[in-house]
């Protein structure tokens, strides 16, 4: 084997966020910036020799360099084999899926999740560990360490690999097997889900969807899934090719960015239920007939519903929600009896109540839902659950949301993000709350009174660790909420984003529309905040 040992030196900022690295192509491209990355991540694991790595991204612009760059890297550094989807194509779930199915030591993968791409958008990096789920602080602290510390790097002198069909080839002493990108995937969602019953539902001539891939990598998953196998018919899915810049797009599947999507389901002939992801796949947004699901009421409403799906029937063993989540899922727990854990924000903060057999369901605020199956938050999972309930149910969409609302009552939710401020002023911002928060409880704001205030800490009930300053807490006398944090997943300037939640029990007061009713509260944020001070904005860029 021809190893090449290169000289390098370190680069300051190669700190992975909320998700791993994330940076502006151009940064990426910078000569050794990638490679300094994969060598720390390499050098701050043990004992892989002649394991195996997965490796795939969401095929986004420079997935299909890096990869080739990696794959020399892993063979240079003394892996055994590498799992590389055709193409270079793994979206996040199904990565970690396959890191889990066939044992692999970790997986690196390729992508900026939603954010958008092309040569001027973003790339980004980030390691998985054997669970099949995000590396743990403990692991990024130590990339981060090495990385500004790396000298040198290991690669080989050889040519790329061809990644276009299936099969083996070596490099190096390493094999190389170029691996379908859906199938593993595809036949873990068949033990979860009772697929007839969904072939029936969506063959019936009556019920009708749309599925939206957003031309990233969903695309060849909802193809294979939906279309093959559940015989969804081709017109019902949209923007199912994966292109390297998605289009031009950005992929993040909320009511502003897949508009296309909305636009169908609002209509007055819209199909009965609508679907996106983003560009990874790893999160989803749920649509009924003009009606939108928020993520936090769709991961209640599955998890009340659990146990009409095979892969769930015997229950779940818990629910875990990132603290910004809504807390409607808290009122499931309590009526199934089962634990509700909140964390921080950060999928990697479900692994260890998952991998310990606390949790079966996850979710986040952000689209994000999953459970156990894997060690990521997936998208196409969450929308084959919805489909399954909707073929046991037999109800609409609506009916199965309001229906829940009645039983649990509802918590009106909203997100608002002031995306791209000055990160100084965001900071001052954060400052100034985190010093308030202290003397904030008895005070009153209109109705509403303060009974908490502090800045989230988080002890992880499996391995103790300790995450703290996960975000400002307002908690008032009725449960209502307000959370502020800065995105730690940004790669321009800051964004803050500011949760709001308020609990409606009556029945006869759950059809507002959620701004309308979190008003109050949208206003009392920017009074303690002093948002507009701080921004220099007169509103939010983008509400969800
Ligand atoms: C955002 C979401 C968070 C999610 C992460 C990765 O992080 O808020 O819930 O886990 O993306 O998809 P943030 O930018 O807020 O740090
Ligand atoms: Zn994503």
């Amino acid at each position: 084997m021809n190893v090449i040992v290169t000289a390098t030196t370190p680069f300051p900022d190669q700190k992975p966020g909320t998700s791993g690295l994330r940076k502006k192509v151009s940064v990426f491209q910078r000569p050794h910036y990638l490679e300094n990355f994969v060598q720390s991540i390499f050098d701050s694991l043990e004992d892989y020799a002649g394991q195996t790595l997965v490796v795939g991204g969401d095929g986004r612009y420079y997935n299909r360099h890096a990869i080739q760059v990696i794959l020399r890297m892993a063979a240079a550094n003394g892996f055994g084999r590498v799992l590389v989807g055709r193409d270079g194509l793994l979206s996040t779930p199904a990565a970690s899926c396959v890191i889990r199915k066939h044992g692999a030591f970790g997986g690196i993968i390729l992508s900026a999740s939603h954010n958008p791409a092309g040569p001027d958008g973003d790339f980004g990096i980030k390691y998985n560990t054997s669970n099949g789920g995000p590396a743990p602080e403990k692991i990024t602290d130590a990339i981060h360490r090495r990385s500004l510390e790396i000298r040198e790097y290991r690669t080989l002198d050889s040519d790329d690999i061809n990644l276009s069909k299936t099969g083996h080839a070596s490099l190096g002493d390493m094999d190389v097997e170029v691996i379908d990108p859906v199938a593993d995937y595809a036949e873990l969602m068949e033990t979860l889900f009772d697929f007839d019953r969904i072939r029936a539902l969506v063959g019936n001539g009556r019920f009708r969807l749309c599925f939206d891939a957003m031309h990233a990598i969903t695309g060849p998953y909802a193809v294979e899934i939906l279309g093959r196998r559940l015989g969804v018919p081709a017109d019902a899915l949209i923007n199912v090719e994966p292109k390297e810049d998605f289009g031009g797009g950005h992929p993040d599947p909320n009511l502003v960015y897949a508009k296309q999507l909305v636009e169908r389901l609002y209509r007055d002939d819209g199909p009965d239920f609508g679907a996106a992801s983003d560009g990874d796949g790893d999160r989803n947004m749920i649509l009924g007939r003009h009606c939108f699901v928020t993520p936090s009421d769709s991961l209640a409403v599955l998890a009340a519903n659990a146990r009409l799906m095979p892969g769930y029937r015997d229950g779940l063993a818990g629910i875990a929600r990132s603290m910004p989540t809504s807390q409607a899922a808290d009122r499931v727990a309590e009526k199934l009896g089962i634990e509700l854990f909140e964390t921080p924000t950060g999928w990697k903060f479900f692994g260890n109540l998952l991998d310990a057999g606390r949790a079966t369901l996850c979710g986040e605020e952000s689209f994000g839902t999953g459970s156990s199956h894997v060690r990521e938050k997936d998208g196409l999972w969450a929308v084959l659950f919805w489909l399954d309930l909707l073929a046991a149910r037999q109800l609409p969409v609506q009916e199965i949301v309001s229906r829940h609302w009645a039983e649990y009552g509802r918590n009106y939710y909203s997100r608002h993000d002031y995306e791209g401020v000055s990160a100084d002023g965001a900071g001052e911002l954060m400052a100034r709350l985190r010093e308030l928060t202290g003397s904030l409880a008895g005070k009153r704001y209109g109705d509403y009174e303060v009974a908490l205030s502090d800045d989230f800490s988080y002890t992880d009930p499996i391995d103790h660790s300790v995450s703290e300053r996960q975000g400002i807490r307002i908690v008032f006398t009725d449960g209502s909420r307000i959370v502020f944090r800065l995105s730690g997943t940004g790669t321009e300037g800051a964004t803050l984003r500011v949760y709001l939640e308020r609990y409606e029990p009556d029945p006869a007061r759950q059809a507002l529309d959620a701004q309308e009713a979190l008003a109050d509260l949208i206003g009392i944020a920017g009074e303690i905040a002093r948002i507009r001070h701080h921004t220099g904005r007169e509103a939010p860029t983008v509400i969800t």
